[in-house]
């Protein structure tokens, strides 16, 4: 049995985990922003010394191969894909994505060094803007659905930037990025590591998650339009004020998800007025809201209450109100074939494993949709993620290393 080199992915993690520090401690690396290409260059730097090779598709996922484990295979066949993403959210951590990223290189350079004869090609994946500045999911969205042109530039970032400006200053070419797709039989199966990102694991002493399916995803911006006025002058019966009800309808999301089911979860994590003065009785207030909830009537509910409940604060306050939702991510069931491959192997090496399910997104949901896919959890210390705090013991990133290699191999040559 192949093992991967525990160490040199330790050491690349680190690397990795110290492109875009800031200095609160956390990760800044947005989507095709400055810091998000020095670590793309660092993992194409990887990528090179090992001999591998790196193309770019249309919509900026990188995609790598063997030449020399393509040339003892047929590398027209459909290829395993193991991979994840290296954009982080503000202040995040270093192990989401991260760890599928450089895990996948590491076991691709294994395959390589080892002159591994498979059954089938194996690819690995960087997927690009997994955390969605600019929509959920991005790049495994694009190459699973493709976005049309006119899509393309209706997109904004947190920031306010066009994802048009940003793409094409980053290098980009937006004529290709349309409508880029993955063409038919491109992939026989996939499989993803990653980090739990929640406390079962670490709470119950379990070594790998075997995830068993994919929460659906939805979210968007809901606009509340008011009127500005003198923040003294005008009495407080006589407003039209966005702030006021943007504050009525943050504090109501818990009970819209409630309402829905108990697995149902919403989030507001930025709020902003306009025009914006200290002085002035904000105008509109731009509310954004990541909505999630694992069936997909559940979902469909979720959104229909929300909208419902934005209409019912904006006509108490007088206000009107514009949703703009993506369309959802739909849940994933994850394929049951992979699922017994991954808990083989964790038997196989002596590790613990329980199914689990994902409250995260992962552009793994988008790729089930074109190929039979997995994903493999290791524990998240104290259940932290999205937040610099976020830590894994080096032993199960070991673990979720080699694990992730004994799929692949498994996967390859099924
Ligand atoms: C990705 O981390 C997500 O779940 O939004
Ligand atoms: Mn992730
Ligand atoms: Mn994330």
């Amino acid at each position: 049995m192949t093992s991967i080199d525990a160490q040199r992915l330790k050491t690349d993690l680190i690397n990795l985990g110290n492109i875009g520090r800031r200095p609160s401690g956390g990760l800044g690396r947005t989507s095709f922003s400055a810091e998000d290409a020095a670590a793309r260059q660092w993992y194409f730097d990887r990528c090179a010394e090992a001999g591998l090779e790196v193309t770019v598709d249309g919509i900026g996922n990188l995609i790598v191969s063997s030449p020399v484990a393509d040339e003892l295979t047929d590398p027209t066949r459909p290829a395993v894909w193991s991979g994840s993403h290296i954009d982080t959210v503000p202040d995040g951590g270093a192990f989401d994505g991260a760890l599928g990223s450089i895990a996948a290189l590491e076991c691709l350079r294994r395959i390589h060094e080892e002159g591994m004869a498979l059954a089938r090609p194996v690819r690995c994946i960087v997927y690009a803007d997994e955390e969605g500045n600019y929509a959920h999911l991005f790049g495994s969205r694009a190459i699973t659905r493709g976005f049309p042109r006119s899509e393309l530039e209706a997109l904004t970032g947190r920031d306010g930037d066009r994802f048009v400006d940003t793409f094409t200053a980053a290098g980009g070419d937006v004529d290709r990025a349309a409508n880029t797709v993955l063409p038919e039989g491109t992939i026989d199966s996939s499989v993803e590591l990653h980090i739990e990102q929640g406390p079962t694991l670490e709470a119950r002493g379990i070594d790998i998650g075997v995830v068993t399916g994919i929460v659906a995803v939805g979210g968007g911006t809901i606009t509340l339009r008011g009127r500005s006025d003198h923040a003294g002058t005008t009495p407080m019966n006589a407003r039209k004020d966005a702030g006021v009800a943007a504050g009525a309808l943050l504090a109501s999301l818990p009970d819209v998800a409630a309402g829905i089911s108990e697995r149902a979860v919403i989030t507001s994590g930025i709020v902003t007025f306009a025009p914006g003065g200290a002085n002035v009785i904000p105008q509109a207030a731009h509310v954004t809201v990541d909505f999630r909830e694992p069936t997909a009537e559940g979902i469909a509910a979720l959104e229909s209450s929300l909208i419902a409940r934005a209409k019912e604060i904006a006509a108490e306050y007088g206000l009107d109100v514009d949703i703009d939702f993506e369309q959802s991510v739909p849940p994933a069931p994850l394929d049951e074939q992979v699922q017994s491959i991954i808990t083989a192997a964790a038997e196989e090496r002596g590790l613990s494993q329980v199914p689990i399910h994902s409250g995260a997104g992962h552009d793994s949901q988008n790729i089930a949709t074109v190929a039979p896919t997995g994903m493999i959890f290791v524990p998240s210390i104290g259940g932290r993620s999205h937040c610099p705090e976020e830590n894994t013991d080096w032993d199960d990133v070991a673990n979720g290393g080699q694990i992730l290699l004994d799929t692949i191999i498994g996967l390859a040559n099924r």
